[in-house]
């Protein structure tokens, strides 16, 4: 049994915590939400027991799929038993319906179903607003190794082909999504959460959001998506 000990960073949404397990810490989810790099700020009743339990779900469905993630155990309603991992400064985005920045970007329509998935690179650092960069760049200012980065999106593109069929069978499309990945003993595994803070989700009959979009964009009736997300994954399971 890991023991809870220091916290030893604080995020937007999570706090982790050391253990007197060195090589394990304790990721504790918070209702705290914030939208537009920190610009918007909220709470979302009950949150982090949805994303703890929805990530802790997804990572059980991702390790029997034989994808490598930081997951070791659900602790309590918001906390998670993970591998102490180096966190990567890059997160990967994976698109399979035009949504969010892409189309703000691009001028393309909401709703394009891409032929492809696509796969962004985006700067892990907040001071800059999280800046969307190239493959060079990602290895030239030492975000990841060439090797790195191959191997993450790999994995990216597994994972985006579990979770899409897993969320169809939900009735929910998985428009886009965030990872990322860290280094533990020298082996890169899927780190952070996965949950609708970090993707999309469109009914599949109604192509209603049913994701943290409903706070970014004050569309209503939060808390009450979160739990129905939840409960498609927990009644299904
Ligand atoms: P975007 O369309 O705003 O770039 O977002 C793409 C996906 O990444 C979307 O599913 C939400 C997720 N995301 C995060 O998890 N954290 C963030 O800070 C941002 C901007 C997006």
């Amino acid at each position: 049994m890991a023991e809870k000990k220091a916290l030893i960073y604080e995020g937007k949404a999570k706090k982790v915590f050391a253990t007197d397990n060195a090589d394990l810490v304790i990721q504790d989810f918070k209702d705290d939400a914030t939208a537009f790099n920190g610009l918007k700020k909220g709470q979302i009743a009950d949150k982090g027991v949805v994303n703890n339990t929805i990530s802790c779900a997804l990572f059980t469905l991702l390790e029997s799929k034989g994808i490598r993630t930081h997951f070791v155990k659900k602790l309590s309603d918001r906390e998670m038993l993970i591998k102490h991992l180096t966190i990567l400064p890059v997160e990967l985005v994976v698109r399979n319906i035009a949504a969010g920045s892409l189309v703000k970007r691009y001028g393309i329509k909401e709703g394009l179903v891409l032929e492809q998935p696509v796969i962004e690179c985006y700067f892990k650092n907040d001071a800059l607003g999280d800046p969307l960069m190239n493959d060079d760049h990602v290895v030239m200012f030492g975000l990841a190794t060439r090797e790195q980065l191959a191997e993450i999106k790999t994995q990216a593109t597994k994972i985006n082909e579990i979770l899409k069929a897993y969320f169809l069978e939900r009735n929910l499309k998985l428009v886009d999504f965030k990872l990322e990945f860290g280094v533990h003993k020298g082996e890169v595994l899927l780190g952070d959460e996965i949950s609708p803070d970090t993707c999309r989700f469109w009914d599949s009959v109604t192509n209603e959001k049913m994701d943290k979009d409903r706070f970014r964009l004050d569309l209503g009736l939060v808390e009450e998506t979160y739990h129905e997300v939840l409960s498609r994954i927990t009644g299904k399971a």
